[in-house]
């Protein structure tokens, strides 16, 4: 109340001395204005008597002087006008002044020995005059004074009716700024501050807030915003202690964020660990003049990121956002995530010509079709080789650079983009821990064996202490494609390459989710509630009983085209359905500046327009193709109510949408169409697994899914959703900075270590 009070004082003090002075200045004006306004006039009367007087005075006709006088005495504001000879002898005078003007006024000496008018403004007692005083003359000669005198106490009158209207403005503005002030502090501090505190209270409690989360009020949106991640950490972590205690109840061995951040701190005995991708966890991103931060897709990001919030460490990873540089330090590095940063991302710049022979080149239009059997033909361009190994040497450097000063670093390398890193980083640092993991699927000998590099591809990978796949499968054909291609010697029994005195040791480590909180980065705006089924399909303007989702980085190897024509044979053998099921594609153009990738986009674009315009009634296309970025907060409503989803791949490393979907049904529903051709269909057995090129088994997984009994479904879901759970990406984490670890200095090369 203090505060209300204070506030009201000060404004109304302020309010008052404001309009004072604007009175106070208001009042000098229009007395200024008025006297202006009386002489002006009073020269005018007194010219036009002038004339008229001058001519009796000539011929002394004092009656009609009288008269005239008389005559014009009476006008508004004047009290009386008087005739003085040069002598100062009165010779005419209205009635009104004839008793009190008994001496001749002073000013009459001053007409005389000026000639010239003569104004005063006088004051006695009550009484406010004005005088104006001319001289007469008569053939050019000074032949007495005219005198007006005119009452101006109306000017008094008039400025005291202007302050009487201020001092009335003033009060009504007093009140209405006290009663609008309270009403405000009420309103947008007293009424959110309740809330806040009683939302902060029951968050103490325990208790899941019922009201509404914090104001969001602007000015108290900072707070707001800081007191929001501090109930989420409050909560995460209360969920952390609770589901700890749950698991050495039952004696589990969940992997949890906190378990990974024990297992590393241990592991690495405190020193931070170090990965290296391509991609960049976190993008910034110019959006006209505002820089937006944004997550790319693609299942790298979403299985490192919760790996590097719960174990801290540097990634170093190119800086590919156009907005990139203007947000990171002098050396590329800004702490991550944005919104509560808990590591360190270092940037590493490429130039134009490195990114399009490294990246799009070698990488993208030669490794990826290589490893993919996907019948893309693989390009392989000697001077993106060149580019690719430049790129490779830059990042070693920058790696060696975040290295410095700390002994046995872990370092986890990732994908196709830097087989030649481990090698480079090994040279230099032989004490060093390197894993290299390999996100995408390796092929045959035969297959790998027409890539003109194969030799340095293999003898950099080789480098790493362990080499990671994501299925034993994908361990095999390389330890084959090593045993072919290689002088080496190759330990069958644990997996491993000995190569000029240096182990490495190639396992599987299947890749997954960060379950049970899959969508940390979906949490930004919590206090915003996900869209439900209905919110979802009117925005998008379909009025259909079932849906459909596929979540893609549109990529030829994803089966897209493939899985539309299952949906195309679906509604051809079950015309019941047409006007009942919509499938919807979430689709981010990706690789776009290499012409298979632009091309591609193109095809899917065409095929759901043909099928669309197959099946096109009113208000319905079977197909809604979403081509653009969403965030993983746009994704999740998705997966959470869609029927099904699918996954096609032609041939996919893992895919974590599969992953992705079974951890947003916490409502243990919804059915998962797998492609067999995908790591995941390993894990996940409850899913409907299909052969994508088969359109007559994805139309009947399609129609299978809905009309699935749902107790099969929930229990299908709950089985996935305890492969997923159990399998995190905590465990994945966990188990290969484990073995990395585990490793024995023996099993580096001696002569290296020496270096
Ligand atoms: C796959 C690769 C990743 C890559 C991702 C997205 O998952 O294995 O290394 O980051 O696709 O592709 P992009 O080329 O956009 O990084």
């Amino acid at each position: 109340m203090r505060i209300t009070l204070r506030l009201i004082l000060a404004l109304t003090l302020t309010v008052a001395v404001v309009a004072s002075l604007a009175a106070y200045f208001q009042a000098g004006q229009e007395r200024k204005r008025q006297q202006e306004d009386l002489i002006r006039r009073s020269r005018l009367l007194s010219e036009s008597l002038q004339e008229a007087l001058e001519p009796m005075l000539e011929r002394n006709a004092k009656d009609k002087l009288q008269r005239l006088v008389e005559r014009f005495g009476n006008r508004e504001r004047l009290v009386g006008i008087a005739v003085y000879d040069p002598q100062q002898k009165q010779m005419a005078v209205t009635n009104s002044l004839a008793a009190s003007l008994v001496a001749p006024p002073p000013v009459i000496a001053d007409v005389m020995a000026d000639d010239a008018n003569h104004d005063s403004f006088h004051t006695a007692g009550d009484k406010h005059l004005y005088i104006h005083a001319s001289p007469l003359h008569v053939k050019d000669k000074y032949a007495g004074a005219l005198i007006l005198f005119h009452d101006t106490s109306f000017i008094k009158t008039q400025v005291a009716v202007l302050w009487r209207n201020t001092f009335l403005r003033v009060i009504v503005q007093m009140v209405l700024i006290s009663l609008v002030t309270l009403l405000i502090v009420q309103w947008s501090l007293v009424g959110p501050i309740a809330k806040m505190a009683e939302w902060m209270k029951q968050l103490r409690a325990g208790e899941t807030p019922s009201s509404a989360p914090p104001p969001k009020e602007i000015l108290f949106a900072p707070i707001a915003k800081e007191a929001t991640r501090f109930a989420r950490h409050l909560s995460d972590a209360k969920a952390a202690a609770e589901e700890e205690a749950r698991l050495r109840q039952t004696a589990e061995s969940l992997w949890t964020p906190e378990r990974l951040r024990e297992h590393v701190r241990s592991k690495l005995q405190g020193k931070p660990l170090f990965v290296v991708s391509n991609r960049e966890p976190y993008m910034h991103v110019r959006r006209g003049r505002k820089i937006d931060c944004i997550v790319p897709a693609g299942g790298l990001v979403t299985a490192l990121e919760p790996v590097m919030r719960a174990s801290g460490g540097t990634w170093i990873s190119h800086g590919a956002g156009d907005a990139d540089w203007e947000v990171t330090d002098s050396d590329g590095r800004i702490k991550v995530p944005p919104e509560d940063p808990q590591y360190t991302l270092r940037r590493v710049a490429l130039t134009k010509e490195e990114e399009t022979g490294y990246y799009y080149g070698f990488s993208n239009e030669g490794l990826w079709p290589l490893c993919h059997i996907a019948h893309t033909r693989p390009l392989f361009r000697a001077s993106d080789w060149e580019q690719y190994q430049s790129a490779n040497r830059k990042f070693a450097q920058a790696v060696m650079e975040e290295l410095r000063g700390i002994e046995e670093p872990c370092v986890l390398i990732q994908d196709y983009h830097f087989a030649l890193l481990p090698r480079l980083l090994k040279q230099e640092r032989p004490d060093a821990r390197i894993a290299s993991f390999w996100h995408i699927p390796w092929p045959n000998p035969e297959a790998f064996g027409i890539c003109p590099w194969q030799k340095d591809l293999l003898y950099g990978m080789l480098g790493a202490d362990l080499i990671g796949f994501h299925t034993q499968f994908h361990c095999n054909n390389f330890l084959d494609t090593v045993d072919r291609t290689l002088e080496s010697r190759i330990d069958w029994e644990r997996f491993g390459v000995n190569k000029e005195g240096h182990t490495t040791l190639v396992k599987p480590f299947p890749i997954s989710v960060a379950f049970p909180d899959a969508f940390q980065d979906a949490r930004i705006e919590p206090e915003t509630p996900l869209e439900d089924r209905a919110a979802l399909l009117k925005e998008l303007g379909i009025k259909a009983k079932y849906f459909g989702v596929g979540v893609e980085r549109m990529d030829y190897t994803k089966g897209v085209l493939e899985r539309f024509r299952g949906i195309e044979r679906f509604l051809e053998k079950n015309p019941r359905y047409q006007g009942e099921f919509v499938f919807i594609q979430i689709g981010a153009p990706s690789r776009t500046h290499i012409k298979r990738y632009h091309d591609f986009l193109a095809e899917v674009e065409e095929e759901a327009e043909r099928i669309n315009w197959k099946f096109k009634a009113k208000d319905y296309r079977p197909i809604v193709f979403l081509k653009k970025h969403h965030s993983h907060r746009e994704i999740l409503p998705f997966y959470k109510s869609a029927d099904v989803c699918m996954v096609t791949s032609l041939h996919d490393g893992m895919n974590l949408v599969a992953k992705e979907f079974v951890a947003a049904r916490n409502d243990e529903s919804g059915v998962l169409i797998l492609s067999r051709f995908a790591g995941a269909s390993r894990e996940l057995r409850d899913a409907l697994i299909v052969n994508p090129y088969d359109a007559e088994q994805l139309a009947e997984a399609i129609r299978f899914s809905l009309e699935m009994d749902p107790s099969e479904k929930e229990s299908r879901m709950k089985r996935m959703r305890a492969t997923v759970r159990e399998h995190n990406i905590y465990r994945w984490a966990g188990n290969l900075i484990e073995e990395l670890t585990k490793l024995q200095p023996s099993d580096t090369p001696t002569e290296r270590r020496r270096t």
